[in-house]
């Protein structure tokens, strides 16, 4: 696993997440509680977030990984239709305009994804 940090987890081959397509959801522990977070593809690179509109906190996906609005260009929320600029995770319209996603750290290396947890998000099993 050559390059590979020992704090960094797998989410998905590079494959699994297409240029606009469907994201790729994984378990994480946020701020203490189990909740997803979630990578798309946008410009060519792997972007995650926490899978919790800026609105209310609650996913965005209208169906399982389906995260962008129809025209490739922005993330939506299912619930009020706020939209988020995908490689800034901030709010562009709705409900929440001027709020924005939390990030979560992610690197592609190897053709694999990976995501970096930090002070408050969390891998599942680190309690
Ligand atoms: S919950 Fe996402 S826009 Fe209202």
């Amino acid at each position: 696993m050559a390059g590979e940090t020992a704090n960094e987890v797998f989410i998905c081959e590079s494959d699994a997440v297409a240029e606009g397509g469907r994201g790729v959801r994984f378990p994480v522990l946020a701020f203490g509680d189990a909740a997803t977070g979630f990578v798309v593809r946008y410009d060519g690179k792997p972007h995650a977030y926490l899978n919790r509109c800026a609105h209310v906190p609650i996913e965005l996906d209208w169906a399982e990984g389906e995260f962008f609005e129809s025209s490739g260009l922005y993330l939506m929320c299912a619930t009020h239709g706020a939209i988020y600029v995908p490689d800034s995770g901030l709010c562009a319209g709705g409900p929440c305009k001027g709020g924005r996603l939390r990030p979560i750290a992610v690197r592609e290396l190897d053709d694999k994804i990976y995501w970096q947890p930090d002070e408050f998000i969390r891998p599942p099993q680190a309690k």
